[in-house]
């Protein structure tokens, strides 16, 4: 996947069994302790979840990705993603508005994440899109040790 500097032309689409390689792919690129081929192949099987994959419409790989798990009338969004030589170019954006049409549709009241609070990337990113801090779990994270920020937007 090479890095392109133009901002991507997009599909978003269901997570199916075809998207799984370049997941765990980004997934790897990412993050200490990634989630594997078979945790996001298990997310294929489960009633509560809604993954979401932004691929590029010319090369057809996976861009990036956004995984909720809908419980009752809360979305807990598990992950987002992007590759990294496409970022700033609102491909996380386009994800979780993804989310929050699909949390509107289905009368979600509240969708909710956890996050480290160094990731000022991520954390930006939620509070352009309107979530709110409710509060610090410590100690939440390991590879390293670190406390999760909680937000919410309410919808
Ligand atoms: C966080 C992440 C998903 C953002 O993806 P992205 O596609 O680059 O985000 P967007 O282009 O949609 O950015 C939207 C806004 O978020 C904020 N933002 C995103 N990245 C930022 C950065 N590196 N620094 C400051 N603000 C940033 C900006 O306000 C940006 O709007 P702007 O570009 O008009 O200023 C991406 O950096 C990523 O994959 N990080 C690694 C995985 C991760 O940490 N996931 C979150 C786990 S909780």
């Amino acid at each position: 996947m090479g890095v392109n500097c133009k901002p991507p032309d997009l599909v978003i689409s269901p997570m199916s069994i075809e998207h799984l390689d370049d997941l765990a792919e980004l997934e790897s690129m990412a993050f200490s302790r990634p989630w594997s081929y078979d945790a996001l192949a298990e997310e294929l099987q489960n009633p509560l979840a809604v993954f979401f994959v932004a691929e590029d419409v010319e090369t057809e790989r996976a861009l990036g990705y956004i995984g909720m798990h809908h419980i009752l009338d809360e979305g807990a969004i598990a992950n987002i993603v992007v590759h990294p030589g496409y970022r700033r170019k609102g491909v996380a954006t386009r994800l979780l508005n993804e989310v929050i049409d699909y949390a509107k549709r289905h009368d979600i009241k509240r969708l909710t994440l956890e996050v480290r609070v160094s990731n000022a990337p991520a954390i930006a990113l939620y509070k352009k899109m309107g979530f709110k801090m409710d509060g610090i779990r410590p100690g939440f994270y390991d590879s390293p040790k670190e406390d999760a920020a909680i937000y919410s937007l309410y919808l």
